[in-house]
């Protein structure tokens, strides 16, 4: 499994709704696969589209606790409280670091990988990386939401992202 990379168009698209028939023994092998990932890669989360599965779920564990592993299907924010202003960084875009404004709180709704849906209410770095994940399902990317300054700070960054993609295409 590999994790697509920034400039890569796969990113920008709306990813669709799993259905409960799409919940196969065989996705859930790939949920196990994409938190191997993210603890290789000292990650928080990680959303199907960026490891080229076009389906509105993602993976999260913010302590790093095995405990705290979720997978969240078809994810829907019912609540929004408060703003954060902090940054944050994407396994899309390794080396990339920027401040986004974010709630403080979310509560979400979502299936998790039992096909039970929950509600759920994520704080503080939880609550960032929930809206995160759900962004990448909607096709935004994190730094669509940088200031102007914060974006142009990272120009160099992101023009080497897009070299490096372009010689892979190849
Ligand atoms: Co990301």
């Amino acid at each position: 499994m590999e994790i697509l990379k920034y400039p890569d168009p796969a990113l920008n698209g709306r990813a669709e709704p799993l259905t409960g028939d799409e919940l196969t023994e065989k996705l859930k092998k790939t949920f196990r696969e994409m938190f191997a990932i993210i603890y290789k890669a000292k990650g928080i989360g990680l959303a199907g589209p960026q490891v080229g599965i076009p389906k509105r779920f993602f993976v999260i564990n913010p302590t790093g606790k095995p405990e705290d592993e979720q997978v969240c299907i078809n994810p829907e924010i019912t609540r929004k409280e408060g703003t954060l202003h902090e940054e944050e960084g994407c396994l899309s875009f390794p080396g990339l670091l920027g401040k986004v404004v974010r709630a403080a709180k979310v509560e979400i709704k979502y299936t998790d990988a039992s096909g039970t849906e929950h509600k759920k209410t994520f704080e503080g770095f939880g609550a960032r990386a929930v809206q995160h994940e759900i962004d990448h399902l909607d096709g935004v990317l994190f730094i669509t939401h940088l200031s102007p300054a914060a974006r142009s700070a990272l120009k160099a960054k992101l023009n080497e992202l897009e070299r490096e993609f372009a010689k892979s295409a190849k």
